[in-house]
């Protein structure tokens, strides 16, 4: 591979393994994929512009999303032992973020950390969370990447043994087979003894997911909707988001949510850049997000599977979510 274009942050290097043009390209493929099949779909990260990524951040605070507050109290209470089961010098995160809760791990990996490779799709979510860590770890090594983790796995900064992380159950946003490719490209690119620690929202009542991705305040709406604001800037389409309904719905034979904007009315709706006119009937609904939750003995033969072990679990006392170390 040829060196990547480099950046740098407040003295920090950010690789970009992904310019804005090549994520264009890419929703130029997937749009025509996408929205050209039954039921139309859109790859979730897309959702991620800056205003997408602060949204999730707003998403994240309120009262009925429990993920990312519960994955924060697990981390609060065994950052200490997952770092010490991990026994890495480098925390790789895959969609990163803000950030924020990964200060937990960086703050248990104590003498030991040797750097930071935070990775996210969004360069101002990266670049805004790298500016932030700079001040309270002056002297962390973070090396970041702007990249797509389905594509750049084996390109990313890799400084001594790593734990990788990916946390907020991102994972759950793969339908089963593209999460069998994913996690198999992940144990390719991990070396034997490295260690792979994910966060995962479980199985729980429907109701209580239901209201987790229909908050009262709108939000969740709001992020669903504002992956058309995306077709309409990167494309120049003409979708109506007001003309879209948010969906949040349990699929019970799949166990996983899945978010759909659903039309109030027949539309034609044009996209010039990929010379597609796409009509929605009224009540059609476009999913653009699957959020699978998870259950204990399932994900760990998953793992086995891509040849992870699964070595620890840690829960929270109501068992709403859980975070795994599995070793390569
Ligand atoms: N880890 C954070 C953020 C979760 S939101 C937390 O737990 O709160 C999902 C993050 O993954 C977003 O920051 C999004 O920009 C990023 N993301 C989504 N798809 C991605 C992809 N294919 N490659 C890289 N980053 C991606
Ligand atoms: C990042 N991802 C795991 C979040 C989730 O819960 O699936 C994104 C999100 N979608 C709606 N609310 C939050």
């Amino acid at each position: 591979m040829t060196a990547p274009v480099r950046e740098c942050v407040d003295g920090a290097p950010i690789d970009i393994l992904l310019r804005p043009e090549d994520l264009r390209a890419a929703l130029l493929t997937d749009a025509r994929e996408g929205l050209g099949s039954t039921p139309k779909t859109l790859p979730p990260k897309y959702f991620y512009d800056a205003e997408g990524s602060r949204l999730f951040e707003q998403i994240t605070r309120q009262p009925k999303y429990y993920p990312t507050r519960t994955e924060h109290a697990i981390l609060s209470e065994y950052a200490e032992e997952i770092a010490q089961a991990a026994g890495a010098e480098v925390l790789l995160e895959l969609g990163s973020g803000s950030s924020e809760k990964t200060r937990l791990l960086l703050d248990a990996m104590g003498e030991r950390l040797d750097g930071y490779v935070p990775v996210d799709v969004s360069p101002d979510a990266l670049r805004e969370a790298i500016l932030r860590l700079r001040v309270d770890y002056p002297d962390l090594h973070v090396h970041g990447a702007v990249a797509d983790f389905d594509h750049h796995l084996g390109d990313l900064p890799a400084p001594g043994k790593r734990m990788v992380a990916l946390l907020g159950s991102t994972l759950g946003n793969y339908r089963p087979h593209e999460r069998a490719r994913f996690l198999g490209a992940i144990a390719s690119a991990m070396h034997p003894g490295e260690s792979l620690l994910l966060g995962l929202d479980l199985v729980k009542d429907p109701s209580r997911l239901v209201a987790a991705y229909d908050d009262a305040a709108g939000v969740t709406a709001a992020f669903n909707r504002n992956v058309l604001r995306v077709l309409n800037r990167e494309l120049g389409a003409d979708f109506a988001p007001d003309a879209f309904e948010h969906v949040a719905r349990w699929d019970s034979g799949g166990e996983w949510m899945e978010m759909r904007l659903r039309a109030t009315r027949p539309m034609k709706v044009r996209l010039p850049a990929i010379e597609l006119d796409v009509d929605f009937a009224d009540g059609e609904e476009l999913r653009t997000e699957t959020s699978a939750k998870f259950r204990r003995e399932p994900i760990t033969e998953e793992l086995s599977q891509h040849g992870l072990s699964v070595v620890k679990w840690w829960s929270d006392p109501a068992g709403d979510y859980a975070m795994l170390l599995a070793v390569k």
